[in-house]
């Protein structure tokens, strides 16, 4: 059993919160960017799908107690994208008790070059080791590398790969990147497929 994640997390230039319905319409543009949308299995959203997102994400925070913030800069302004936690749709093999929990990052565009992702996720991390997590997940399609570099900067290692069956179109081959809490020992993944 986890603890539950603050409503609001800060670090030098960013404010990760829970989402307002004014975030709606820019969460939708960033989410029918098809450049944003490039190495996600659903491509691009439209605006009905966009909303059902949103409407899972604070689903999830009411029934795990953790979920994917809304991230701005400290002053306001602008929805800079999201970045939190969430179980992953893909079943993936958990080491601990409960399901394993993915960390996750979309920016909107030209909100990349800034290194918001990477101090987000820091703070992400920070939060997740709080709760009790034992360890996060990372699932990244191997053409992405922006999304990569973010991952091996907080010193997240490749552990295996998996599946994805997209509703069109081909399967994804997935990299399936792993970071245990800080001091916790190695223990073998449990449920889930096996990671070849
Ligand atoms: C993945 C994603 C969040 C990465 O964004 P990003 O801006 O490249 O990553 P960071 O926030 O860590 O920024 C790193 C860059 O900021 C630069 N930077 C500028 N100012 C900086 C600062 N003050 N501190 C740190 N880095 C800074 C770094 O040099 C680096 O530049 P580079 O891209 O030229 O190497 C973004 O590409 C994205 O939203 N992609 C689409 C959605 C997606 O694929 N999500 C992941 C699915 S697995």
């Amino acid at each position: 059993m986890t603890g539950r994640a603050p409503d609001d997390a800060w670090t030098a230039r960013l404010r990760l919160r829970r989402w307002r319905s004014d975030d709606r319409t820019p969460f939708a543009a960033m989410n029918a960017d098809p450049e944003v949308m490039r190495h996600i299995a659903t491509g691009p959203l439209d605006r009905a799908v966009s909303d059902a997102m949103l409407e899972r994400i604070e689903d999830e925070w009411t029934r795990r107690g953790h979920g994917l913030w809304a991230l701005e800069r400290r002053s306001g302004g602008m929805l800079l994208g999201f970045c939190g936690l969430a179980v992953p749709a893909l079943g993936i093999p958990a080491r601990g008790p409960g399901p394993a929990v993915e960390i996750g990052w979309r920016l909107r565009r030209d909100a990349w070059g800034h290194g918001y992702a990477t101090e987000a996720a820091r703070a992400t991390l920070d939060v997740a080791w709080r709760i009790g997590l034992a360890e996060v997940v990372c699932l990244v399609h191997p053409g992405n590398e922006r999304s990569l570099a973010v991952a091996e900067r907080l010193g997240m290692r490749v552990t295996g790969t998996v599946k994805q069956r997209l509703r069109r179109g081909p399967t994804w081959e997935i990299l399936v990147l792993r970071l245990r809490r800080p001091g916790e020992a190695a223990s073998p993944p449990t449920g889930g497929p096996r990671l070849p």
